[in-house]
């Protein structure tokens, strides 16, 4: 059965940790799916690890519902929640109801968003109207290439109780649950003993009541760049370039296909086949 927000919201009061992973196809959400992750979160990583961009500032709502539909396919038990892009919940109220509305009405369990102080307004109107929504705090990955670049975030008190104000304000809008990225995990732990939603950390340290990494990054297939705080729990990169190139090499060297990816026609169907090449053979010289 599919996880509930409210699902997701016990497992803070009962000290469990939930696991958060991204994904954005129908085969990888299948396989986090069966792996027993609490929450799917179809990032606007995306942006990064699926289209190739150096961030994720373009990144379009067209995108992002083009993922959800694969990973809303992919997946029967875990919580999925859809990664709204910059822009899309920028310019009026109503536009971000109705882009929220459209992850919702594609399968979608939640939307996240990222922003402090500033957003909480919007997702006390989302919520009231009965959508979901993961707040984001910390390092915001859609506006942070703009103004600072990827910096860790709160390294100083006054950093921290900004963070902290923030916090309180998403949750008290009506937020289930927080993504802390790149928190320090003193402000991270703080954060968390505070607030009686879960947070869930990235690069944020060990005290937060989940942790999310971008699926490529774990798997090892996204090597562009390693941030400290990923740990790959294997060299996919490796793996597929060598099944590749093993596939190129058994091309050239005739050994794919074999007999047993083949289809063969019964011998008395062949045997007529044949005559007929040979007539026609015949028939031209
Ligand atoms: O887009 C994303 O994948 C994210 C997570 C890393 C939190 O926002």
């Amino acid at each position: 059965m599919r996880q509930s927000i409210n699902d997701i919201k016990q497992k803070k009061k009962r000290s469990e940790k939930i696991s958060v992973i991204t994904a954005y196809d129908y085969s990888t959400a299948k396989i986090c799916d069966t792996s027993s992750i609490d929450i799917i979160l179809v990032g606007d990583s995306a942006g990064m690890v699926m289209l190739g961009y150096d961030n994720t500032i373009p990144v379009t709502m067209d995108d992002m519902l083009v993922f959800c539909k694969g990973v809303v396919n992919g997946s029967k038990n875990a919580l999925i929640v859809g990664d709204m892009p910059f822009g899309s919940y920028h310019i009026n109220r109503s536009l971000s109801f109705s882009n929220a509305l459209k992850f919702i009405k594609l399968g979608c369990n939640a939307v996240k968003m990222e922003g402090g102080c500033e957003i909480a307004p919007l997702i006390h109107d989302l919520t009231q109207k009965g959508i979901p929504v993961m707040g984001h705090i910390g390092l915001k990955p859609q506006t942070s290439p703009l103004w600072e670049g990827y910096k860790i975030q709160g390294k100083t008190c006054n950093s921290a109780i900004d963070l902290l104000n923030d916090a309180i304000r998403i949750e008290k809008s009506g937020a289930f649950s927080i993504v802390l990225e790149m928190v320090t995990s003193e402000v991270a732990e703080k954060i968390s003993k505070h607030l009686s939603i879960p947070t869930i950390g990235i690069g944020s340290g060990k005290n937060c009541d989940g942790q999310v990494l971008v699926l490529h990054d774990l798997l090892g297939l996204y090597n562009n760049i390693t941030p400290k705080f990923v740990k790959r729990y294997n060299d996919s990169y490796s793996l597929f370039l060598s099944s590749i190139r093993n596939y190129i090499e058994e091309i050239k060297s005739s050994i794919f296909p074999a007999d047993i990816h083949s289809f063969s026609m019964p011998d008395e169907e062949l045997g007529k086949f044949e005559h007929y090449i040979n007539d026609l053979n015949k028939n031209a010289k």
